[in-house]
């Protein structure tokens, strides 16, 4: 049984295998539909709010044949009202799959020592692996092929810039990171890249200049990550000359493209100008939430 919580974890191959899936489930005139959730319960407990993973995962557990389930994670108190391996062996009577939005990427990992179900990480403080799979997917439709795609991912070294970085090492893109002295990736983080990958994480960079010209992607999100509001005011200042706007796509190729996982602060790590010019990539990437988690589901659950 597999479960899917970091990408670290996850094989090259097993991450292509979701995307060829997912590129075959989206594709028209599929034979017959996937139902591989078919008499199947997946539980989506969140401790924090979500637009596009929530719905996406819970349409992807219907179109897959399956019935979803949603709980907040203050009701359940994880780790609080209810240890985490009591929560994690009570709920793999009742259900047969969770997918879980995390204060603490130490919580996916605990459940899933525990838990004789898949866990799936919907998002941690340290990992947003679902959103970079349907993030590939995005820059596959787009480009027609992944491999040696650049992104240059302008802000936080945060959940979403470090699932970015390991997938593009597995899956052979070059990702730079932008962003302001403190807000890079942590030593930890460095040490695991550097064991898993034999070489250093890609050196961060304070300007973007060096890395637009050859940039395919130019990626952003949130300056404040949720979990990190009280942080909001210094992140605010530290980001100001952060932002992805005209002057910034200037200095990028003409077939760059802006990506945004969303939600979006407008003004703040994108102009409003920008946000719109590149809205229907922005949109398309939400949308292949819905495709790559179907993928995702299938990969797990068909082998099971
Ligand atoms: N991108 C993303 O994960 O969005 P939500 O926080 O709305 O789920
Ligand atoms: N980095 C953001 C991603 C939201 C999808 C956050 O964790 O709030």
């Amino acid at each position: 049984m597999r479960h899917f919580l970091n990408l670290f974890a996850q094989e090259s191959e097993f991450l292509a295998e979701i995307l060829q899936t997912a590129k075959l489930m989206k594709s028209p005139g599929l034979p017959k539909p996937y139902e591989t959730l078919r008499n199947r319960i997946i539980a989506l407990i969140f401790e924090k709010p979500s637009l596009r993973t929530r719905v996406s995962f819970e349409a992807a557990v219907t179109h897959l044949g399956g019935r979803s389930l949603f709980i907040s994670g203050n009701e359940v108190g994880l780790g609080t009202r209810e240890s985490i391996c009591d929560f994690a062996r009570t709920m793999s009577q009742y259900v047969d799959g969770l997918v879980m939005r995390v204060f603490k990427q130490h919580t996916v990992e605990e459940t899933s020592k525990f838990a004789t179900i898949p866990v799936i990480n919907g998002l941690s403080d340290l990992s947003h692996p679902c959103q970079v799979m349907g993030d590939f997917l995005t820059i596959q439709e787009l480009f027609g092929d992944i491999k040696g795609k650049s992104i240059v991912f302008v802000g936080d070294g945060n959940n979403v810039s470090r699932s970015l970085a390991v997938g593009c090492a597995k899956l052979g893109l070059e990702f730079t990171l932008v962003c302001p002295e403190g807000y890079g990736f942590d030593a930890t983080f460095a040490k695991q890249y550097q064991e898993m990958f034999e070489r250093p994480i890609p050196p961060e960079l304070r300007n973007p200049d060096s890395a637009l010209p050859r940039a395919d992607i130019i990626y952003t999100d949130v300056w404040t990550s949720m979990g990190q509001e009280a942080e909001q005011e210094h992140r605010l200042k530290a980001f100001r000359s952060y932002q992805v706007n005209d002057s910034l796509l200037k200095k990028a190729p003409k077939h760059v493209q802006i990506f945004h996982c969303l939600p979006a602060h407008r003004e703040e790590e994108i102009t409003h100008t920008c946000f719109e010019k590149f809205a229907d990539t922005i949109f398309q990437q939400a949308g292949n939430r819905l495709h790559a988690q179907k993928a995702i589901l299938h990969c797990l659950f068909a082998k099971k």
